[in-house]
């Protein structure tokens, strides 16, 4: 079996994310690539896609890389968002990843929290359209990804590589 972990990041919260799936994955010949160095996704039985969610979506420069993803290719899905977890920002996030990769097999999600860089948040806390998740960020985004953060994305890449693994 193989499986690719790739991520756009650009403060590097998703890339650590990345990193902590990437290590779950067992039993498996593994890649790690940022997105952009991605050379054809034939080869993989399993395919992890993070992003960090920009104003209540996928950034664009993760559209056309889900948009490509071959018909029936098993996909899980993982974000980070400064807003609160659970929250319905990251939810529609997925959403519309799950729209672009319509041809794609979503097999699963995780998204945790991840700090926003400070000179980002002045700005956007003056935004009526950002001021609300950017006040989430602002009182409790700052330490995230955690530890606790990183042991459940471990976890989820384990999870999702055992499944794809044991049921073909
Ligand atoms: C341009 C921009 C827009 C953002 N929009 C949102 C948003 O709508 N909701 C949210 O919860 N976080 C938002 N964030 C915060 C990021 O999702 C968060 O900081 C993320 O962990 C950054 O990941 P990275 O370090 O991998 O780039 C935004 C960040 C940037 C830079």
């Amino acid at each position: 079996m193989k499986v690719l972990v790739t991520y756009y990041s650009e403060t590097g919260n998703t890339e650590k994310v990345a990193r902590a799936i990437f290590d779950g994955v067992q039993k498996a010949e593994k890649d790690l690539f940022p997105i952009g160095d991605v050379d054809g996704v034939e080869d993989y039985d399993l395919i992890f896609v993070g992003f960090p969610v920009h104003a209540n979506s996928v950034p664009p420069g993760v559209e056309p890389f889900l948009r490509a993803i071959p018909e029936g290719k098993k996909v899980a899905l993982f974000a980070t968002h400064g807003s609160l977890r659970g929250g319905k920002l990251a939810t529609t996030a997925f959403e519309y990843a799950m729209s672009l990769a319509s041809k794609a097999r979503i097999i699963g999600t995780f998204s945790c929290r991840g700090k926003v860089k400070a000179s980002l948040l002045e700005e956007l806390l003056k935004k009526p359209e950002h001021a609300a998740w950017a006040e989430e960020a602002q009182s409790s985004a700052a330490t995230h990804p955690d530890d606790a953060d990183l042991a459940e994305g471990e976890a989820f890449g384990r999870k999702m590589a055992k499944k794809v693994r044991t049921q073909p």
